[in-house]
């Protein structure tokens, strides 16, 4: 018997909703190009798809909006998740049991412990992880590094001489959007190549205090002042993918983001190496900061368990995982989908996710929900936001953070 026969015959006879309601914040042409595949393939198992995009990087609104809903009983039947926030939900007991869906499908097997560790809640299955995104990247538009006599930088100085370059070029150096979930996303990438892994480990995910206000903290905030120097005027809350377009359309050198704006790359129809460049960000090659999409599923009336259990079954199917992170600039969850269908930078993704895991250099991202709750991560927001806006000093902005964590933990 199938995954999801087992699952049914185990439910009582009731007339079953063929539709799920998805509540996600892919809303980006190359997000919205990878949700997509998924919506297809559900139609062609005969379930219909209740769109609820929740526009905002990062899914901070789609969080809030969430909570909202769930407070007022009006539950999805599916949202997607980030680390931390999975956990949350399961703690409070909203999320539904899918054990029996996951031992037939054989995903104990086939999902790391690393995503794991975020899919399950005291042993028990909650979510359906779709994919790898990873933080610590840089993305260039190959032209204006050529034009510019530009090579790709390999640690900090490499990349400040590079940014000067672009600067003296015309171009913007640095396309960034000024909203504080992108702020820690670099934040995070330049405390990992000023500290290396350890460093990572102890401030972001142990929260160790004397860490968050040592003085390596210090040359922290100190680049990222720096970095400051490099944005264009307009910067201020610009959407990611409008930052990934100046990039796109050789307006700017260099975007600090995710893999994500890989997809914004490949829905405009450029080519890794050919149009575009893919690096890790200078001085941190060997390690990789990891977030994963996963698709939670809501503890549903009867009438629709059907509909979720192929929900479910849908995000994990291996050709599915291809296709979609094919196109969304991820890798897949499953270590058992072969990368033939992926370009460059996909390949690159999955052997650097590898090697990292492999090396014990594999961190949650703290900007995307990985290395701490959510109040820990709105904590860090806060300070880097405020220091990065010129609103706290540097030399005060470690003990500040310190305090911060410390009041949020
Ligand atoms: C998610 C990605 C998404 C990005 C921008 C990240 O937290 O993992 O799937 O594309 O935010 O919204």
């Amino acid at each position: 018997m199938g995954a999801l026969a087992l699952l049914m015959a185990s439910q009582p006879a009731t007339a079953q909703v063929k539709e799920v309601e998805v509540v996600h914040w892919w809303t980006s042409g190359g997000e919205a190009a990878a949700l997509n595949v998924l919506k297809g393939n559900l139609q062609k198992e005969g379930i219909s798809w209740k769109d609820t995009p929740i526009a905002g990087g990062s899914g901070v609104q789609a969080m809030t909006v969430l909570r909202a809903r769930v407070t007022a009983g009006n539950i999805p039947t599916t949202v997607q998740m980030l680390g931390f926030d999975i956990q949350d939900w399961a703690e409070l007991g909203s999320l539904a049991d899918l054990n029996a869906i996951a031992a037939k499908d054989g995903w104990d097997k086939v999902v790391p412990k690393a995503l794991q560790r975020f899919s399950k809640y005291k042993d028990q299955w909650v979510a359906a992880p779709v994919n790898v995104h990873s933080t610590n990247w840089v993305w260039a538009n190959k032209a204006v590094l050529d034009k510019l006599g530009i090579a790709v930088p390999k640690n900090w100085d490499e990349f400040v001489a590079a940014l000067d370059k672009a600067k003296a070029g015309g171009v913007v150096p640095l396309a960034h959007g000024g909203q504080p979930w992108q702020d820690g996303t670099v934040f995070e990438a330049v405390l990992l190549a000023t500290g290396g892994g350890d460093f990572y480990q102890k401030a972001l995910i142990d929260l160790d205090p004397a860490t968050l206000k040592s003085d390596k903290m210090k040359t922290v905030f100190e680049r990222m002042s720096k970095l400051r120097t490099y944005l264009d005027p307009n910067f201020s809350g610009r959407d990611w993918n409008l930052a990934s377009a100046m990039v796109i359309k050789g307006e700017a050198a260099f975007q600090m983001m995710g893999d994500w704006a890989k997809g914004e790359f490949i829905a405009a129809g450029k080519k890794p190496d050919v149009d575009f460049l893919c690096f890790r960000f200078p001085g941190t090659q060997g390690n990789v900061t990891f977030n994963s999409d996963q698709f939670v599923m809501f503890k549903v009336g009867d009438d629709r368990k059907e509909a979720q259990a192929k929900m479910a079954l849908a995000v994990m199917d291996p050709g599915f995982q291809s296709a979609f992170n094919v196109v969304k600039g991820s890798v897949p969850a499953r270590t058992d989908v072969p990368g033939d269908a992926f370009d460059a930078c996909g390949k690159k993704g999955i052997a650097d996710l590898k090697e990292a895991s492999d090396a014990g250099k594999l961190y949650g991202s703290m900007a995307h929900g990985h290395a701490a709750p959510a109040g820990v991560k709105q904590a860090i927001f806060d300070v880097v936001t405020k220091h990065f806006n010129g609103q706290l000093d540097t030399a005060k902005a470690p003990e500040e953070l310190a305090t911060a964590v410390a009041a949020a933990k």
